[in-house]
């Protein structure tokens, strides 16, 4: 590190290990780097120009991509990023991400992490981590997806739970309190998200079920960390009400399935 580096604060993975040297960013290379590299640049191929693009790899096992300007929501989370046309601007964002994922052939002999990925697979590489930290906003859009770490094969409709779980947010109104604006009235959030994706009828009906799932993933991907004695989860988990607020979380989800069923399909 030199003095004209600036470090990026933002996600809990790389926490203290993501720079700014210029118009490029340095972190730590994920395993998968090389294949991660390879889809960045075919994404760029077919015409997806809103993601970083890969710059190379240290010896020392450090990746470097462009830095997309813009700004970045960090909690608690600024009003500016949550509201309708924000939210919007995701869902929009996330389905030009996967017209141009869609086109490009998965490497499979490349090992994408399993953490956050799709339990039924896919034929596409869904991004899997589309919470607010890794957007870039511009003029009040999305206008960059950042953070590909934990890519994998997955179907659409997963990545789109996933963005959900953050981005109306998919949580009981106690935990939403904690880091997002009061006030978000999640089933009619989870509409817009659903239109601005353009989300087919059939993807809808099945959307609160797929949230349910993806959340107990979350759950497990935490219960891991935590397992392992990952300092950085075990803090954030005792600080933001331990496993009641999972079991809350997901009660909730349960409880509402069919209010969202209904926000999505009426
Ligand atoms: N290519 C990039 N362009 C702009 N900002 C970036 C870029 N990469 C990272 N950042 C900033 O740094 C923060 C942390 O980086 P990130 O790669 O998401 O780390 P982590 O793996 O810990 O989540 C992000 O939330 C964002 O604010
Ligand atoms: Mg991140």
């Amino acid at each position: 590190m030199t003095a004209e580096d600036e470090a990026l604060v933002g996600g809990m993975v790389n926490v203290g290990a993501v720079f700014r040297r210029g118009e490029l960013v340095e972190r730590p290379a994920p395993r998968n780097a090389r294949a991660l590299h390879a889809y960045l640049l075919a994404l760029k191929q077919h015409r997806f120009d809103a993601a970083p693009a890969p710059v190379g790899l240290t010896p020392g096992g450090r990746e470097q991509l462009t830095f997309m300007s813009g700004d970045v929501a960090l909690p608690p989370f600024p009003d500016w990023a949550m509201t309708s046309s924000a939210l919007e601007s995701v869902g929009i964002l996330l389905r030009r991400l996967h017209e141009s994922s869609a086109a490009v052939a998965v490497d499979a002999r490349a090992e994408w992490p399993r953490d956050l990925a799709d339990p039924e697979g896919g034929t596409m590489l869904c991004h899997n981590d589309v919470c607010p930290e890794n957007v870039v906003f511009r003029d009040g859009r999305a206008a960059a997806l950042i953070d590909f770490d934990l890519a994998a094969p997955g179907r659409s409709l997963w990545d789109i739970a996933m963005t959900a779980r953050y981005w109306v947010p998919m949580l009981d109104p106690e935990s939403a309190a904690a880091v997002y604006p009061p006030g978000l009235d999640a089933a009619a959030r989870l509409r817009i998200l659903a239109d601005s994706y353009g989300l087919s009828a059939g993807d809808r009906a099945e959307l609160p079920g797929v949230i349910e799932q993806a959340t107990g993933v979350c759950r497990a991907f935490v219960a891991r960390r935590v397992g392992g004695g990952d300092p950085i989860y075990l803090q954030a988990l005792a600080e933001r009400g331990g496993w009641e607020r999972w079991d809350r979380m997901q009660t909730w989800l349960v409880d509402h399935r069919q209010t969202f069923t209904a926000a999505l399909l009426n």
